[in-house]
């Protein structure tokens, strides 16, 4: 692609009762590029030039939910599994209003080798997205995730903690760790180091003497990615020729002021899923 056509393209997206600003350059057919706005079903995912168009098309469409199984529901959040192979025109629809607010990534058509988990809210309308992260089916590396995004409308409201929490429920299941697809993004290794930081401190709170290792078994988090973050808080000390995790009182009072400020979590009771064979 040649640098004239990576220009931003669109300039704004409307998604159910949401318009949006778009970020970046996404790969929209060029007749739909140049639209002040382009409209969107927020269930089927697909694009209109015209909000007439959109509604002609919602008088017809059926879909209230994303096309695959619900696999998770915690009171008005709902999870759903899609098949990148089996809902090849929903996932690219995905994937081109992810490009809009992803500057790096560049694959938007190969869905194919993908699983797509879907976060919603569902009331009587339905199940609105609100965010999504995309999992390789084989991750060679481990990934557990590839793409994650909230919509911008939903942004800094914890949903990205609580995606970034059930991929690793999902590794948890599989009995695997799981680290994102590099390289993240800046805001994406913003919500990842919040994560990390939560989630093993939450477990140090508790439990003083504990190793990498036994994080890392516990949580699903690589050692790579404990480590990080452990060496990010200053946690890591020398002590006698090993390397030991100490906690600090700022760092415990900041988690404990980031805690109460989280408003939900994921239930892994709630969740009704084994790994795809
Ligand atoms: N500025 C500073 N910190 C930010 C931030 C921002 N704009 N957005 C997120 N963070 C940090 C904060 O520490 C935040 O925790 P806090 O609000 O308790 O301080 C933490 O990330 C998580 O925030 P949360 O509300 O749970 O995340 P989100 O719903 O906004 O989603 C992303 C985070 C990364 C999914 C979202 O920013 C996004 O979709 N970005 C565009 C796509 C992308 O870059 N994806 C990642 C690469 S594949
Ligand atoms: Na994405």
């Amino acid at each position: 692609i040649s640098e004239i056509a990576r220009v931003k393209n669109l300039n704004r997206l409307q998604i159910g009762k949401h318009e949006v600003e778009a970020w970046y350059f996404s790969p929209y057919p060029k007749e739909y590029a140049h639209l002040p706005i382009l409209y969107i079903c927020e269930f089927c995912l697909s694009f209109y030039p015209s909000s007439f168009m959109l509604l002609r098309h919602r008088s017809k469409c059926n879909l209230l939910h994303p096309p695959g199984n619900e696999i998770y529901r915690d009171d008005d959040i709902s999870f759903f599994e899609v098949d990148g192979r089996r809902q090849l025109t929903w996932c690219r629809n995905l994937s081109l209003i992810s490009k809009c607010f992803l500057d790096h990534k560049t694959l938007y058509y190969d869905v194919q080798p993908f699983m797509y988990y879907i976060m919603t809210q569902r009331d009587s309308h339905g199940c609105h997205i609100i965010g999504y992260f995309s999992k390789e089916k084989e991750s060679s590396e481990n990934y557990n995730v590839a793409c994650i995004l909230t919509l911008p409308q939903h942004q800094r409201h914890g949903y990205g903690k609580l995606l970034i929490e059930f991929s690793y429920e999902l590794s948890k299941k599989e009995g695997k760790l799981g680290s994102p697809e590099k390289p993240l993004s800046d805001l994406g290794l913003l919500g990842y180091r919040a994560y990390w930081a939560e989630t093993i401190l939450e477990l140090l709170k508790n439990e003083e003497e504990l190793s990498i290792d036994e994080i890392a078994q516990k949580t699903s988090i690589t050692h790579a990615d404990i480590m990080n973050t452990c060496t990010t808080l200053q946690l890591i000390k020398h002590f006698k020729g090993a390397h030991v995790i100490c906690l600090t009182e700022s760092v415990l009072e900041q988690h404990e002021k980031s805690i109460a400020k989280r408003k939900r979590k994921i239930k892994p009771e709630n969740l009704q899923w084994r790994p795809p064979v």
